[in-house]
């Protein structure tokens, strides 16, 4: 053991006793509970945010032997259930809403401590665009407050070994210099069309950061940029603006009208991650990294939405004429996360936004039927 992880012990930094042998991963439900049999509470020595940085980046991934994706039908927890089960997971937990409403705290905790996970993905989240997040601002805070200190909680109730949050680049300051580092959370004022929704999410990461800090977890939070991906919601009131163009370009050319109308000017700059993407870099997270501070997942590279619609059209094989509804709010002007902490771990992405584009729509063409939010 060498110096850095001897003094992260003796700090009693929980990601070493996260750290499951590779033989011991996989195994039942059941067999899921704290190896030691001791209450979380007993095992949870306070740890110093320097004690905890010392056992930053995990040399080996960590494995666990029963994860809970919470959110697993949405865009993001699907994707991350067919990341996992590919790599090999097979004790992973999931409920549905109607299974378990993670708004109530009482059944969040009665299944945490009958399901006894080891590691926890934070996916379950009320979630919308610029349209939905002004309409009802009271159930974006409100909901995803519970939602997250419910599943927080319960985690660290139950011996959760490794809570994976996910944020959003939403909690970065309106006018955060470009590209946005980690450090800018805080920094200034944010976009207030979504506040209500960042604002949630940053005390969401403030409660993983200060269960790190206080009882020396190991909950970690991942700021993903904007997402797109089969199970994307294409209702256009609850829509993100990837999936509310390609609905739209679809439309136009099914109705054979070339005038498509856009939200805003065109002009904003924003970053877009494939699920699938975001999928395994989540994964690589969970078993590689150990800090209490954020840490941003994207691409590294953004584009008009006017240059993102000529993308759609050319993927959809559609020649549009575009009209720009200029009543309508723009939003942050640009949104680009550095991502150079996470491309020094080793990660990086793979499916560029043709192809990922490419893929979404014969996705959609083929499973036109359960498309979320598009009755036809
Ligand atoms: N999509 C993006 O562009 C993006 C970007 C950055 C960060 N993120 C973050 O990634 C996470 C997942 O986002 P997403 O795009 O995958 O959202 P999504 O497709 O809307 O999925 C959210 C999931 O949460 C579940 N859920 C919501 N409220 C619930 C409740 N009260 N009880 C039980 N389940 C509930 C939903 O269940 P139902 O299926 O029943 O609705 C759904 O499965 C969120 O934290 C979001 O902030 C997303």
């Amino acid at each position: 053991m060498d110096g850095a992880m001897q003094d992260a012990r003796q700090a009693g930094c929980l990601c070493y006793l996260a750290h499951a042998p590779l033989g011991a991963a996989f195994e039942s439900d059941a067999d899921s509970r704290c190896s030691d049999g001791a209450s979380p509470y007993q095992r949870s020595t306070p740890a110093l945010f320097d004690g905890a940085q010392n056992c930053k980046y995990q040399r080996g991934p960590m494995m666990f032997r029963s994860v809970y994706i919470a959110g697993h039908k949405g865009l993001v927890g699907s994707a991350l259930l067919r990341n996992l089960q590919k790599n090999g997971y097979r004790n992973i937990l999931v409920r549905t809403r109607q299974e378990l409403d993670l708004r109530q705290s009482d059944d969040v905790h009665n299944f945490f401590s009958q399901a006894r996970p080891e590691a926890v993905v934070v996916a379950a989240a009320k979630v919308g665009g610029i349209k939905a997040n002004s309409e009802y601002p009271v159930d974006f805070l409100l909901e995803n407050l519970q939602i997250q200190n419910n599943l927080i909680a319960a985690s660290f109730e139950s011996g959760v070994k490794k809570l994976l949050f996910l944020g959003s680049s939403c909690v970065y300051p309106k006018l955060a210099p470009q590209p946005i580092r980690e450090e800018s959370l805080l920094a200034g004022p944010l976009e207030p069309t979504n506040e209500p929704y960042a604002i949630a999410k940053i005390a969401g990461i403030k409660l993983c950061q200060a269960y790190a800090q206080q009882y020396g977890r190991n909950f970690v939070c991942a700021m993903p940029t904007n997402i797109y991906g089969p199970g994307d919601n294409f209702d256009l009131d609850k829509s993100h603006v990837l999936a509310a163009l390609i609905r739209k370009v679809h439309e136009a050319k099914s109705s054979n009208r070339h005038v498509v109308a856009i939200w805003g000017t065109g002009t904003p700059r924003r970053e877009f991650l494939h699920a699938d993407d975001l999928a395994d870099a989540l994964r690589f997270l969970l078993e590689n990294y150990d800090s209490p501070e954020i840490i941003n997942v994207g691409c590294g590279e953004d584009l008009t939405i006017r240059e993102l619609v000529e993308v759609v059209a050319k993927v959809i094989g559609f020649e549009i004429e575009l009209e720009f509804d200029t009543t309508k709010p723009d939003g942050t002007p640009q949104k680009l996360l550095d991502t150079s902490r996470l491309l020094a771990l080793g990660w990086k992405p793979r499916i560029s936004l043709p192809d990922g584009i490419r893929q979404t729509y014969q996705w959609l063409l083929e499973s036109s039927a359960q498309l979320r939010g598009w009755g036809h």
